[in-house]
C-alpha cells in the first residue's frame, strides 16, 4: 500500500501548469463513442485513475483507445457492446454517464447500478427521469438497469435539481434524436460547456450550455473530432490552497480564472494576494491567514462542493472562527475526523462545520476518505509542523496527475513510499 510522507512547513514557490479537467474528460470520453466513422483525438487528458477506469470501460465496449502523453486517440468504429458490468460500474460513480451515450448509439443498454459512494447517497433518479422524458423505457432487474429507446421523442426535460451528470446524460441521449430537446434547470458548470463544445465539434447542434436552458437540435450523424480538454479548476484550487497554507508564492498556468471566482475571492479574503489573469493566477500568501466569511457550497457559479474539503483544511489554521455549510453531498465532512488528528478544531452539526482556527497543525498518520478529502489532508500536511503520513492514496490518484512531482518542484518535502 503506497503512502505519502510529508514534512510540512516549507513555503511553496515557483510555477506550475495545471492538468486537464477530470470532470470534463470523463463525459467527453463517453461522448466519443457517438462517432462510428472516424478516430477522435483528445488532447490535455490527465493521467488519472478515473480516466484509466473510463478507458477500461471503453475497451470493454469494444472501443480502441491509445494514449500518447496527454493525448488519447479513440476509435469507436467497430461494432460496440451495450453492456457495462458491475466490476467496472462500481469503480467509478460517473460511469452512469455511459448510459446516455450507449443509448444514443445502440438504442439499448444494460448497465449495473453505479457503486455506493464515499460521499453519501448519490441517487440516479434525475438521470432516469431525463431518459424517460426522451421516450426511453427503463427497467431495473437484479441490480441492473435495462434501457430501450425504440421510439425516442424530443420535448422538454425539467430537472428538479441542476445535476451535472443528469444534464450530461440528457445532452448525450438527445443529440442524435430527431427534433429539438430542451433541458430546463440544467447545470451550468464549465464542464457542461466543454462537453457541448466537444459534441458540437463532432457535428452536434447544442446551444445554451453554461446557462440553465440548453437546446439540443438532433442531428442524424456525428463525425470524429480533434479537441483539447479544459483545465481542471479543482486541481488549480488545490494547488492555490497548498500555496496559501504554507505562506507560499506560486503562479499557475493553463487555468481559466473565470471558472474559479468564488474560491479566488475567498483566498483574497483570507489575506492572500491573488492576481488573476485570463490564463494565469499568481498567489502570494501571508504567514497567517484571516478567517473568511461563511462558505456555502452551491451549484456553479456558486462555491463548488469539490473545493469544500480543501478550504476546510486551509481554514483550520486561519485566525478566527469560520463556518462552512455543505449543500450538495452529505458525506463531505468525513475528513474532519482525520484533520482533528492533526490538531484541528472542527465541530460538526449536520451539514455545517464550525472551525476554530488554531495556531498550527502537527504531523499525524491519517487516511484519505475520498478524493478531495485526500487532497485536503495534503494541504493540511504541507502547512503542519512535523511529518504526516497519508494512507489510502488510491482516492487521491483518482483526480491528481503527478501530484507528488508537482509539489516537489514547488519546494515541498513530500515522498510517496
Ligand atoms: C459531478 C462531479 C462532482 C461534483 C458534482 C457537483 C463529475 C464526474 N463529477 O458529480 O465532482 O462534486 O458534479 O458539482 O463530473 N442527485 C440526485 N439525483 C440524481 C443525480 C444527482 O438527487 O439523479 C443529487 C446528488 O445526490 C447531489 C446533487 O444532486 O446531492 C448533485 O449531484 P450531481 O450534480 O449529479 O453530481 P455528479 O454529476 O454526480
Amino acid at each position: 500500500m503506497s503512502r505519502l510522507m510529508i514534512n510540512g512547513g516549507k513555503p511553496l514557490k515557483g510555477d506550475l501548469s495545471v492538468h486537464g479537467a477530470k470532470n470534463a474528460v470523463l463525459p467527453i470520453l463517453a461522448a466519443s463513442i457517438l462517432c462510428d466513422d472516424g478516430v477522435s483525438v483528445i488532447h490535455n487528458c490527465p493521467d488519472l485513475r478515473d480516466v484509466a477506469t473510463t478507458i477500461e470501460i471503453l475497451k470493454y465496449l469494444g472501443v480502441s483507445v491509445t494514449r500518447t502523453g496527454h493525448t488519447l486517440t479513440v476509435d469507436a468504429r467497430s461494432r460496440l457492446g451495450n453492456h457495462i458490468p458491475k466490476h467496472l460500474m462500481q469503480q467509478l460513480r460517473s460511469s452512469i454517464i455511459f448510459m446516455g451515450a450507449i443509448v444514443a448509439r445502440k438504442h439499448k443498454a444494460k448497465i449495473s447500478l453505479p457503486g455506493g459512494c464515499e460521499l453519501g447517497p448519490r441517487p440516479i433518479d434525475l438521470h432516469i427521469k431525463a431518459l424517460q422524458d426522451l421516450g426511453c423505457k427503463i427497467k431495473e432487474k437484479k441490480n441492473c438497469i435495462l434501457i430501450r429507446s425504440k421510439k425516442m421523442k424530443c420535448g422538454t426535460i425539467h430537472l428538479a435539481f441542476p445535476s451535472v451528470g443528469a444534464t450530461e446524460n440528457a445532452m448525450l441521449t438527445s443529440c442524435l434524436s430527431p427534433g429539438i430537446t430542451i433541458v430546463e434547470n440544467a447545470a451550468k458548470e464549465p464542464e457542461i460547456i466543454d462537453l457541448a463544445c466537444f459534441l458540437n465539434a463532432m457535428g452536434a447542434c447544442i446551444c445554451g450550455a453554461g446557462t440553465n436552458r440548453i437546446e439540443i437540435h438532433g442531428v442524424s450523424h456525428l463525425h470524429a473530432a480533434d479537441y483539447t480538454i479544459m483545465p481542471d479548476r479543482i486541481a488549480a484550487i488545490t494547488y492555490l490552497c497548498c500555496a496559501a497554507t504554507t505562506g507560499g508564492d506560486i503562479t499557475l498556468h493553463n487555468v481559466i480564472s473565470e471558472h474559479m471566482e468564488p474560491a479566488l475571492s475567498l483566498l483574497a479574503q483570507c489575506g492572500c494576494l491573488v492576481e488573476a489573469k485570463e490564463h494565469t493566477i499568481h498567489i502570494a500568501a501571508p504567514s497567517c491567514l484571516t478567517m473568511p466569511p461563511a462558505i456555502v457550497t452551491e451549484p456553479y457559479p456558486g462555491f463548488p462542493t469539490d473545493a469544500q474539503s480543501l478550504f476546510l483544511a486551509l481554514l483550520t489554521t486561519a485566525n478566527g472562527i469560520g463556518h462552512i455549510r455543505e449543500n450538495i453531498f452529505s458525506g463531505r465532512f468525513k475528513v474532519a475526523t482525520e484533520l482533528r488528528k492533526m490538531g484541528a478544531a472542527i465541530a460538526l452539526n449536520n451539514n455545517e462545520a464550525t472551525i476554530t482556527g488554531v495556531p498550527g497543525l502537527h504531523g499525524a498518520t491519517v487516511k484519505a476518505t475520498d478524493l478531495r478529502g485526500g487532497a485536503a489532508l495534503v494541504i493540511a500536511a504541507l502547512g503542519a509542523q512535523g511529518t504526516t503520513e497519508i494512507e489510502n492514496l488510491h482516492y487521491i490518484d483518482r483526480g491528481y496527475d503527478n501530484l507528488t512531482t508537482n509539489l516537489t518542484r514547488l519546494g515541498a518535502d513530500i515522498h510517496r513510499i
